[in-house]
């Protein structure tokens, strides 16, 4: 179906931060598969972990205890702050989202959801109710009633909004697809506190920020909180498709067997991804690695500050406001015969999500040509 606008260009082979065409052609990612290669292409960890289990056993349904599965949770339990104790293994964000809201639901015995202005949680029909894209949503309402979208960043509109009413707040600690759009300091603990007054659940995304790509494991550690209802996926297979729901404990206890459920979630082939993405994130400190590269990048990109609206970021996951659409796509477009690989979103909004693991080398020499291609120099 013609869903996807997409460059031409057919990938068929990837490694650390690069990839190759069917052409012989080299690029360096800074896509990367939109923030899910966080351990670049083919990790040999990853591969090794999912060839194994491939050999071994790679699907059984939830009928039955798997070995991977049980490992993968009790890692993200160990990785999560608090009593962020309980997870629920779906395939994709947007389903990871979709389980925080049922679990909403039936924990608080409300419906009243608070999202924001430019927030995007997925396309399903309950997880597109709390993404906030008019031309998203429009052509399928109604969608799930009891949502409403305040502006990102403003604590004095959510408490307007937030009433006895409310089961959650829906929020990336770091907005993606809405532009890579960085929450004033203490935006998170703000929306903990009024949770907590009104009895409401903290749900955060990090289905884009976890995973290190912020700086630390799960953003919303910036912040010293702990959210009720955390959703992962992209980076968390390490390019394998699965998605979690972590929750803390008296939470996750209002789910009981029948409430909710996958055939493909938390098969072992993709728990077995898990364990292998995670502990390599942790093992070689890559969080960590992610600040400072980010940091790196963006002196690099100062350079091109005259010539754009802004550049802003967080660890490796940063935006280059271009101010026009049109021209962000072009230079998008244009970066592909540079050899680098950007998307935009957000319609004017050049976003570089690399691979944690690019090397100081590869930034500098992608992140060249961007700005070359940003000032209008030829490359
Ligand atoms: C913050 C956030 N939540 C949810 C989703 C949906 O994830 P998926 O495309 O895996 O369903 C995305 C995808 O871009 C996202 O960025």
């Amino acid at each position: 179906m013609d869903v996807y606008s997409r460059f031409p260009v057919t990938l068929v082979r990837g490694e650390g931060a690069r990839v190759w065409d069917d052409q012989g052609r080299e690029y360096i990612d800074l896509v990367a598969g939109i923030a899910v290669n966080v351990l670049g292409h083919c990790h040999p960890a990853v591969v090794e972990a999912i060839t194994e289990q491939a050999s071994r056993l790679i699907h059984c349904s939830n009928l039955y205890y798997n070995e991977p599965q049980a490992e993968a949770a009790k890692l993200l339990a160990e990785t999560a702050p608090g009593d962020l104790n309980r997870v629920f293994f779906c395939n994709s964000g947007t389903e990871s989202m979709e389980c925080a809201i049922k679990l909403a639901r039936k924990c608080t015995g409300r419906t009243k959801f608070i999202a924001f202005e430019h927030g995007f949680h997925g396309r399903t029909l309950g997880a597109l109710s709390a993404t906030w894209k008019p031309e998203f949503r429009e052509p399928f309402e109604p969608l799930v009633p009891g949502f409403e979208h305040v502006p990102y960043g403003d604590l004095d509109a959510v408490e307007e909004a937030i009433d006895e009413d409310t089961a959650g707040v829906i929020v990336e600690p770091v907005q993606g697809e809405g532009g890579v759009r960085v929450p004033p300091e203490g935006f998170l603990r703000g929306l903990r506190e009024l949770c907590d007054e009104y009895g409401a659940l903290l749900i955060v995304d990090e289905v884009q920020t976890g995973m290190g790509r912020t700086g630390r494991f799960f953003a919303f550690e910036h912040e010293g909180i702990v959210p009720d209802i955390v959703c992962l996926a992209k980076g968390l297979g390490g390019g394998v498709p699965v998605g979690a729901t972590i929750a803390r404990e008296e939470v996750a206890e209002a789910f009981e067997p029948g409430d909710h459920g996958s055939t493909f979630g938390g098969n072992p082939l993709a728990c077995a991804a898990v364990v292998a993405a995670v502990r390599t994130v942790l093992e070689e400190n890559l969080p960590e690695a992610a600040a400072r590269k980010g940091e790196r990048a963006l002196e690099l990109l100062s350079e091109a500050e005259d010539h754009v609206v802004e550049v802003r970021g967080r660890g490796l996951m940063i935006g280059v406001e271009v101010g026009d659409g049109d021209r962000a796509e072009e230079i998008a477009r244009e970066m592909v015969d540079r050899g680098v690989l950007v998307n935009v979103t957000s319609g004017d909004v050049i976003r570089l999500v690399p691979p944690l693991v690019i090397t100081e080398e590869e930034l500098e020499t992608a992140l060249t040509r961007l700005v070359d291609a940003i000032a209008g120099r030829s490359g």
